[in-house]
């Protein structure tokens, strides 16, 4: 059949996104940054004064979002309501929040529907995020964790910072949502039937090479 799903899950700075991104183009395949959707979540909690400690306030909150995500890899915008959120969501004040939402059960439920109803409507996707593999799309085709020492990631990091930002501060916001996220979604160990892809010691095209040959060794 067409149906194709390429389920990518792995921690921050693994450079998941921007290898999926380019895997889905060269592919011809729809793209979804799940991780995206739980910023944007986020945003719109903080733009709506939502307790972030607040859990029933942030799951009605998650469940009126009104979030419509791209899933052309070439031309990714995320929006919430009217508001263009693409960059914003990306900003530290947000990476910082970010775990109070994905931990937060009924949110997470919201989330997940909204992520299955995506992938069902796509047909040919790479879906990234966390917990794709094992609870998003267990049944996809091609399942792969994204892993990367954690020297690897803050280096890829360390080459994104901005101004004002120290590579100490930052190595311990990475490494800190590293350990809330893990609470509640393993990406660090492959579940069952998924093929782990180490870029540590691989070029960025490399990458997209391989998780592009694991696509077509199934297509
Ligand atoms: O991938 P990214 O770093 O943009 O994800 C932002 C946050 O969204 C993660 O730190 C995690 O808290 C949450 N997330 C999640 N499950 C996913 C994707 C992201 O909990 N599938």
């Amino acid at each position: 059949s067409d149906r194709m799903v390429v389920a990518v899950d792995g921690p921050s700075g693994s450079g998941k996104s921007s290898v999926c991104r380019a895997a889905a183009a060269r592919l011809g395949a729809a793209y979804l940054d799940t991780g995206a959707m739980y910023r944007a979540a986020t945003w719109y909690c903080v733009q709506q004064n939502v307790a972030l400690r607040d859990e029933d306030a942030v799951a009605v909150a998650v469940e009126e979002l009104p979030l419509n995500i791209s899933t052309d890899p070439q031309h990714q915008i995320i929006t919430v309501g009217e508001t263009d959120v693409t960059a914003e969501i990306r900003a530290p004040q947000i990476s910082e929040k970010v775990s109070d939402v994905a931990t937060n059960r009924k949110a997470r439920q919201v989330l997940i529907g909204a992520q299955r109803r995506i992938i069902d409507q796509a047909g040919f996707i790479v879906a990234e995020g966390r917990d794709i593999t094992t609870v998003v799309a267990p049944d996809a085709q091609v399942r792969v964790l994204l892993t990367a020492s954690a020297e690897a990631r803050l280096r890829r990091r360390g080459a994104q910072l901005g101004d004002g930002q120290s590579a100490e501060a930052l190595k311990r916001q990475v490494l800190d949502r590293d350990r809330r996220d893990s609470a509640t979604t393993n990406f660090t160990e492959a579940a069952d039937g998924v093929a782990v892809l180490d870029s540590s010691e691989l070029t960025f095209d490399e990458t997209v090479d391989s998780l592009i040959g694991r696509v077509e060794s199934v297509q």
